[in-house]
């Protein structure tokens, strides 16, 4: 197998993204352009992501960034193998208009089309920063995902459990509003928890202890709203108090959720090389911590990709678009975009 270059484009929620990848015949890979074009300040002010605006921008800036991202890898149209885009799952007007861009490029161009599940990407992106090995637990903890995987291959996915309600980065971002924190909470929850006590409120941790590694978290979402409303008004220190609360009771759920994970792989006869990190909320520094700690006690280590790659972006379509590739799948031209695609 020879090295192979492709385009990947994702649109699926509020970045306008496209990369250029390289992966050589050994199943390394290079990322030789990465372009992101975040609308989060476009959503900011309704605090959170609106269908409509987010398809919109797309529109406007799509052709831009792919032109960007190609220009930067030094790599033209000519020379790629392959045109991948995330398919889904995603806001549906938004992978319309990435998938149809690429179908659009792969049929001028006349290269194949790669649809990538935008899930599948988080979950292969390990592979591309780090050399990850199947099988591996992969714990992807997004806005819109909370699942943790088992992943013994390209295009096979053992889901072990998910969330039977609020997705943790949706509840960073239900908790961040109800406190007044601003969009995207994710980061500022995390800014406010480092001046707060983690022990001045008793939050649950749902599910805790249970033999299956599923999620829920509206629960706690409710304790901290319940617990705001009994010391209202709020000072600046009682909100950095409940944020540090909450990111706590996070943190203690996904330590035994992940624990749980790792049991139920070994219970299987599966033998993790890594615990893959992955979406963004990922990028949270207690979340690593605990999570390098769980990994290394279950007799594994954990993996995360950079920051930039935990969110979504263009390189990790482009990548799993390789991986696909390389094993010979590609689709039609007529495939379909969905809005929901489980793994
Ligand atoms: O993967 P991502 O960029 O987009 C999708 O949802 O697919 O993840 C965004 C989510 C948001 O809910 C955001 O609040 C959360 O990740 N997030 C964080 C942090 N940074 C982003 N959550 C906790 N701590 C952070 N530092
Ligand atoms: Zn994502």
């Amino acid at each position: 197998m020879r090295d192979l270059l492709l385009l990947g484009i994702e649109t699926t929620c509020d970045e306008t993204a496209a990369a250029v990848v390289r992966r050589r015949a050994d199943g390394s890979g290079t990322i030789l352009s990465n372009i992101v074009l975040s609308q989060t300040a476009d959503h900011a002010p309704y605090g959170g992501v609106v269908p409509e605006i987010a398809s919109r921008a797309h529109v406007e800036v799509l052709d831009r960034v792919i032109e960007r991202a190609l220009r930067s890898s030094g790599v033209k149209l000519v020379e790629m193998d392959a045109i991948a885009a995330a398919a889904g799952p995603g806001l549906i007007g938004g992978v319309i208009v990435g998938l149809t861009t690429a179908k659009a490029i792969a049929l001028a161009a006349r290269k194949p089309l790669v649809a990538v599940n935008h899930l599948e990407a988080h979950a292969l992106t390990a592979r591309l920063t780090d050399a990850v090995p199947f099988p591996f637990l992969l714990l992807l903890v997004s806005g819109g995902h909370t699942q943790l995987v088992a992943v013994t291959g390209v295009g096979e996915y053992h889901k072990l459990g998910g969330t039977m309600d609020d997705a943790i980065g949706e509840a960073f971002d239900k908790t961040a509003k109800m406190l007044g924190l601003p969009y995207p909470g994710g980061p500022a929850v995390e800014r406010a928890a480092l001046r707060g006590d983690a022990s001045r409120f008793a939050l649950p941790r749902p599910l805790h202890g249970k033999p299956v590694p599923d999620f829920s978290l509206s629960g706690l979402k409710t304790a901290v709203r319940l617990e705001a409303l009994r010391i209202a008004p709020l000072t600046d220190q009682d909100v950095n108090d409940l944020c540090a609360s909450f990111q706590g009771a996070i943190v203690d759920i996904l330590a035994d959720r992940v624990r749980c994970a790792l049991r139920v792989m070994r219970e299987r006869g599966m033998k993790p090389s890594a615990l893959v990190l992955a979406g963004g909320v990922g990028a949270n520094q207690a979340v690593r911590r605990v999570l390098h700690k769980v990994a290394a006690d279950g007799g594994t280590r954990l993996a995360v990709p950079p920051p930039e790659l935990c969110t979504d972006n263009g390189a990790m379509i482009a990548w799993a678009g390789a991986e696909r590739f390389a094993l010979g799948l590609t689709d039609d031209l007529a495939v379909s975009p969905r809005a929901r695609w489980p793994l």
